[in-house]
């Protein structure tokens, strides 16, 4: 058994680091071409294994924790940002008692409740903006600008506290709490990945922050529990009744740091995927007037006006759910998912070429790397991979017959994923939520606040733009690049 083949480079320490970091898309392809679907490369003295292709996917996103670790590749990333005693600063084990805590906030009782919320915030939004002074107008022949990311940045937040975070995170945005968060998350990026600790300005304002942070919710936390508010709907809520398997309920520094940790899981993600959708949307009105009718079929009242939506009904509207899947097909907002790893692991070499026999040890003391990005463009796996075609997903005759081509095994059999299994297993093409035991829990929450957003920007407004920027991977998070204005008429008033 021989190691995987390391990618070649020209200087020691950094190897890939460049080219990795400007495109690593374009990178894990060329690479793909050279070495096949396993291989290691060079990143600032790490060694990271790469795995792709669903088998790929499957192999990292499926491995035990005790071999594919992650809080030992995340910790000195999230640790100073989320705080002690939570995510990836505790065994595992514990981890996972956590996510279950988190689930219960995520109820589909509170997400029924958060529709209108979200519903009314956005509206809030376009009503008092600057970015939206066109609207304001009232004028429908008058057209504006806006730049998508800057205004999805906000709207997710204030829907994210409105809802989940609750009323003295919402209040505290228009104060202090926005300032915090600014800090904090100046301390998520890749060079925070890759340094986690450097005598500079923006780590030390990350520590601050996250001080002051954490003892604005557990002021939260305390005033709530010496008063008798009534906060039924919300994370802080569901947390505070939460107990670990020994009996113990959470304690105030662990609910204010798993508090932390969502506000950062969700609002990059949410906000990229919210801007790529319109920035889409824009660029092909048809789409976009497709969409508008689907509003008018499913929620024009008997009075001519449109009543505001549901949970339920959301996720039944066929285009807009396609919009929002092929969304996060083509720009599924983390292109890397890590794992360190903790004991050699051998992979079979077929992964990597149908030919080569034998196996590759990927040895301890490596990180692995997946990349569901990589199968989810891959021009193999999906008709037209490049083109962002929502129609892809509703296809009569179902994905695996037409829009989606069958994904080859390598003795050239079809491998029927199927509609339902596209983003099931971990095995499978499709999976911009992850999969195994790190699998997003946020997902419904995320197509709610996406589905409402959409529909309600829809609702209001025409958008154009020439073309959808670039990738840009600069940032943790994967973002178009500037510019990303977005001219935009009000559809009626
Ligand atoms: C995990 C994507 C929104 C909370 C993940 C993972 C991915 C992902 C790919 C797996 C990470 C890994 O295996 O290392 C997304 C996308 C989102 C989104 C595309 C929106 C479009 C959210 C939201 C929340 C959230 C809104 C919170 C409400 C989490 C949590 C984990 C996770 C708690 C588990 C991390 C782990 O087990 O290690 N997400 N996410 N996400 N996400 Fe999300």
């Amino acid at each position: 058994a021989t190691d995987p083949p390391t990618v070649f480079h020209w200087l020691p320490i950094i190897g890939s680091a460049i080219q990795y970091g400007n495109d690593p898309l374009n990178f894990f392809f060329e690479c793909q071409k050279k070495y096949g679907d396993v291989f290691t490369f060079i990143l600032l003295g790490r060694r990271v294994t790469v795995a792709l292709g669903p088998k790929g996917n499957n192999f990292i996103l499926g491995g035990k924790s005790t071999v594919f670790n992650a809080e030992d590749a995340y910790t000195h990333l999230t640790t100073p940002i989320f705080g002690k005693d939570v995510v990836y600063d505790v065994p595992n084990d514990v981890f996972m008692e956590q996510k279950r805590f988190v689930k219960v906030g995520l109820s589909t009782d509170n997400l029924r409740a958060y529709v209108g919320m979200i519903e009314d915030e956005i509206e809030e939004f376009l009503k008092h903006d600057p970015s939206f002074r066109t609207y304001q107008m009232n004028d429908i022949n008058e057209w504006g600008t806006f730049d998508v990311v800057k205004v999805m940045q906000e709207i997710t937040i204030l829907t994210a506290s409105r809802t989940l975070q609750g009323k003295e995170v919402r209040e505290g945005l228009n104060k202090s709490f926005a300032e915090y968060y600014n800090d904090l998350d100046n301390g998520f990026t890749p060079i925070n990945f890759l340094f986690p600790n450097l005598p500079l300005p923006s780590y030390r304002r990350r520590d601050a922050a996250h001080v002051k942070m954490s003892n604005f919710y557990v002021d939260i936390i305390k005033k709530r529990r010496a008063g008798h508010d009534d906060h039924e709907h919300d994370m802080i809520a569901a947390l505070m009744q939460q107990k670990y398997r020994n009996g113990r309920l959470l304690n105030d520094k662990e609910i204010a740091h798993i508090m932390i940790a969502i506000l950062m899981a969700g609002q990059h993600t949410s906000s990229a995927t919210g801007s790529w959708a319109l920035l889409h949307l824009a660029a092909n009105p048809k789409v976009a007037e497709a969409l508008y009718q689907e509003q008018v079929k499913y929620f024009t009242g008997p009075d001519g006006k449109m009543r505001p939506l549901t949970h339920e009904e959301l996720r039944t509207l066929p285009i807009l759910d396609s919009v929002i899947r092929e969304t996060l097909r083509m720009h599924p907002p983390i292109h890397s998912i890590m794992r360190y790893v903790r004991d050699d692991v051998p992979v079979p070499a077929t992964l990597s070429a149908p030919s080569k026999d034998g196996i590759y040890i990927v040895p301890k003391g490596n990180y692995v790397l997946a990349s569901p990005a990589v199968s989810q463009s891959d021009p193999t796996v999906w008709k037209d991979a490049e083109k962002w075609d929502p129609y892809r997903w509703n296809d009569s005759e179902g994905v695996a017959a037409q829009a989606f081509k069958m994904y080859l095994d390598e003795n050239g059999e079809k491998i029927d994923y199927g509609f339902g299994a596209v983003s099931k297993g971990t095995e499978s093409p499709y999976q911009p939520f992850g999969a195994g035991k790190h699998r997003c829990i946020g997902e419904q929450f995320a197509y709610l606040q996406l589905g409402t957003l959409i529909s309600t920007v829809v609702r209001s407004m025409e958008m154009r733009i020439d073309r959808v920027p670039d990738h840009n991977y600069h940032t943790m998070i994967t973002m178009p690049k500037a510019p990303r204005d977005i001219s935009y008429r009000r559809r009626h008033f």
